[in-house]
């Protein structure tokens, strides 16, 4: 029988979903300890809200340190430099404001803080000792989900791997949706993150983890990035981007209770060899896995994705790719390193949940298709 319910569920002890609700930040991290580090990427420079915050926290009595993270993904040594800034102003706390890379580095920082060994040895399963320090996220892209998940995904850069490390007490304790924070950005951000958010929630919905809990979440994140990514990224109405935020969040939620699927087992060996944007390498890989998935899915999930979009699910990811001059990155490259991709790809997590038990075979139609 199809399960109802997952064996353990992880959601933030509190979201704050709120239009302006940055302002909040303070006043939500006070019960939290006095002294905290704000980990954040470029998005803060702007509009002066890095001055406006550091602002909100002194009227609060607490003493903050900010973070700032380069563009590009996170990798094992910037969490032990989080970790080392954090330990020497005796840190309570770790608040991410950005993307996924940087809630993603922030998460695993404060997850880790109290870590006995370095980072890669938890990347590479070795058991956590004892719980870090609280962790409060504002996501300002809406795509990852990682504001809702147990894991982040960090780079190796001497094995060149990406990988999850993912611990139960790495999820945040409190979440803050503030679509304001969506307004401004650029077009390829919004959109292959958007994108990587409604992938994300197609993986989780056909997961072969699957509960009617996590499919109920994915559901509604598919609808709701479906109807508003194409308008947020044309006009930015207020109503769209609180559709694409709660739509990022809910695909968040869903995928950490089912685990996601091949797209996912393959899109990291990619953005790792070939440094492009990963929701771009998700959006053209979206179309290939339903093919190969169908059956395995069954056609009442895929009728049921087509009613949540509006029409036929394949024709609307074709229309959509037009609309948003979505192309493959990868077309005219050569295939770099194809052993190693194939061979991370099958041995993914991701691709463990998928719900067609995939080959070789699989991994190559894929990769023949987007390159
Ligand atoms: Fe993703």
């Amino acid at each position: 029988m199809h399960p109802i319910f997952p064996q353990e569920t992880f959601l933030p002890a509190k979201v704050l979903f709120k239009k302006g609700g940055l302002s909040d930040l303070a006043k939500e991290t006070v019960e939290l300890g006095t002294r905290g580090m704000i980990v954040h990427g470029t998005s803060l420079e702007k509009d002066n809200l890095k001055e406006k915050i550091a602002d909100d926290f002194k009227k609060a009595g607490l003493s903050i340190e900010f973070f700032c993270r380069p563009q590009g993904e996170p990798t094992l040594d910037e969490i032990s430099s989080v970790i080392a800034k954090g330990q020497g102003l005796k840190i309570e706390w770790i608040v991410g404001i950005g993307g996924g890379s940087v809630l993603d580095l922030a998460k695993a920082a404060a997850g880790l803080f109290h870590a006995k060994e370095k980072p890669v040895y938890y990347q590479e399963g070795g058991a956590l000792e004892r719980p870090g320090i609280p962790f409060v996220a504002v996501p300002t892209t809406a795509g990852s989900g990682s504001e809702a998940s147990l894991n982040s995904v960090i780079i190796n850069p001497e094995k060149k791997v990406k990988l999850s490390i993912r611990h139960k007490d790495f999820l945040a304790r409190k979440v803050l949706l503030d679509p304001d924070l969506l307004r401004g950005l650029p077009f390829a951000v919004m959109c292959h993150s958007g994108m990587d958010a409604w992938v994300q929630a197609y993986e989780s919905f056909i997961s072969k983890n699957a509960t009617w809990f996590s499919e109920n979440f994915a559901l509604k994140a598919i609808q709701l990035i479906s109807r508003h990514l194409v308008p947020a990224l044309n006009a930015g109405r207020d109503e769209d981007l609180s559709g694409l935020m709660l739509g990022s969040f809910f695909s968040g939620v869903a995928f950490s209770h089912s685990r996601l699927g091949v797209i996912h087992g393959l899109a990291h060996p990619l953005g790792v060899l070939y440094n492009v944007p990963h929701g771009l390498i998700c959006s053209v890989c979206f179309a290939p896995s339903i093919k190969l998935n169908l059956e395995a899915m069954g056609n009442q999930k895929y009728s049921i994705m087509s009613q949540a979009v509006g029409m036929d699910l394949l024709q609307k990811i074709h229309e959509l790719q037009k609309t948003l001059k979505i192309v493959s990155p990868f077309k005219g490259k050569p295939l770099l390193d194809k052993e190693k991709i194939i061979s991370e790809t099958l041995h993914s997590g991701s691709t463990a949940a998928n719900p067609k038990p995939v080959t070789r075979d699989d991994v190559e139609y894929l990769l023949r298709e987007i390159f």
